[in-house]
């Protein structure tokens, strides 16, 4: 959580809202490769993620569970692979979920 919160005050005091600093966590892990905020790539735009799941209770745990095991056949043909803690440790992957359901909130 410390690393988190020392990247994430690093990129605040760059100028970056916490929009673009999440968005940077999404891109320093690779995530950015298959989603865009908006536009559909391989993988959904996080915000169409954001309306599916912002108001399910469980939301981050199940996303959590896709990333780290995979999904397939929920939003197309594509599947997306599993992403261990190798590729994503686990605060990243808490904070990038928790940024994608909170989108909403944010300005567009
Ligand atoms: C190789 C491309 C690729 C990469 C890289 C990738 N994804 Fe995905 N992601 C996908 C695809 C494709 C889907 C849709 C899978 C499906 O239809 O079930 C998806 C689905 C998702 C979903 C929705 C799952 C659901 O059950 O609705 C979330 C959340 C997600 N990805 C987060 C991430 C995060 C966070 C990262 C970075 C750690 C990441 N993805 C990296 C391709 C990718």
């Amino acid at each position: 959580m410390k690393t988190v919160s020392i990247v994430l005050l690093g990129l605040a005091c760059l100028g970056a809202g916490p929009t673009q600093a999440s968005y940077a966590l999404a891109d320093k892990n690779g995530c950015t490769s298959c989603h865009d905020l908006d536009e559909r790539k391989l993988g959904p735009p996080f915000r169409q993620v954001n309306r599916r799941y912002a108001m399910e209770p469980e939301a981050l745990v199940y996303l959590k569970g896709k990333v780290r095991s995979g999904s397939r056949e929920v939003w197309g043909r594509a599947p997306m692979p599993p992403y261990g803690e190798d590729r994503v440790s686990e605060a990243d992957l808490e904070a990038i979920l928790r940024w994608v359901l909170r989108l909403h909130l944010a300005p567009e």
